[in-house]
């Protein structure tokens, strides 16, 4: 399998890079073909520019690697912690720019763009690793858990990955090294459950 691996965090000491190496070896330990992007590392320009929005505008060559890994991807693990209840701002650009209309999604015929699109993506499992502050139980009853739509509904269910696994570590600032290391366990049987071992 491809196994597209993305994480949003700027500082390599974080528990996110801790969680996305968890994934990126699981999945390689499983014998799959693993591509890394950290964002932050590459400096990914997030914003969208205007003469790249409509579907089959030439959009540069990094980008374009970008937009072909993700439709050769036969699984996606998206790493991040949660910001302001959304993703950091390089990830949401990068749903701008790589999750493109004729890659990820596209609208039926004679549909002007305001019918129900059809989600293009060949990954059928995506995993979603998010890291808070906050405790279950208010992130859901507080802010109704973002995160859990943005994902889940607006991101991959539209372009047609229906299976979304989705973990919150939390609360990560007060946890012990002993929690943490259940954590990247947890992670661990996450990744080998989604994407097993092929053939
Ligand atoms: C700009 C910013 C916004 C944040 N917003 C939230 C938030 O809305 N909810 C929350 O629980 N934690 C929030 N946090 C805390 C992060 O989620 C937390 O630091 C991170 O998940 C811990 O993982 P790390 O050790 O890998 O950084 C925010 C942190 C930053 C820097």
């Amino acid at each position: 399998m491809n196994v597209l691996v993305v994480l949003a965090h700027p500082d390599p000491a974080s528990f996110n890079h801790a969680l996305a190496a968890t994934a990126v070896d699981t999945a390689r330990r499983l014998g799959h073909r693993v591509v890394l992007h950290d964002l932050h590392a590459e400096s990914f320009d997030p914003i969208l520019p205007a003469p790249e929005i409509a579907k089959g505008a030439p959009i540069e060559p990094w980008l374009e690697r970008h937009c072909d890994e993700l439709a050769a991807a036969d699984g996606v693990v998206i790493v991040h912690p949660n910001w302001w209840g959304q993703p950091p701002a390089i990830l949401t650009g990068w749903i701008d720019r790589v999750v493109r209309p004729g890659v990820a999604y596209a609208f039926e015929e004679g549909d002007g763009g305001e019918g129900v699109p059809v989600g293009l993506l060949r990954a059928r499992t995506a995993v979603v690793i998010n890291t808070s502050n906050t405790p279950a139980a208010r992130e859901r009853k507080v802010f109704g858990d973002p995160l859990e739509a943005i994902w889940k509904r607006c991101v991959f269910d539209l372009c047609g990955v229906k299976d979304v696994r989705r973990r919150t570590y939390s609360v990560v600032v007060t946890s012990t090294p002993e929690q943490r290391a259940r954590w990247l366990e947890d992670a661990r049987e996450l990744v080998s459950s989604a994407f097993p071992r092929s053939g």
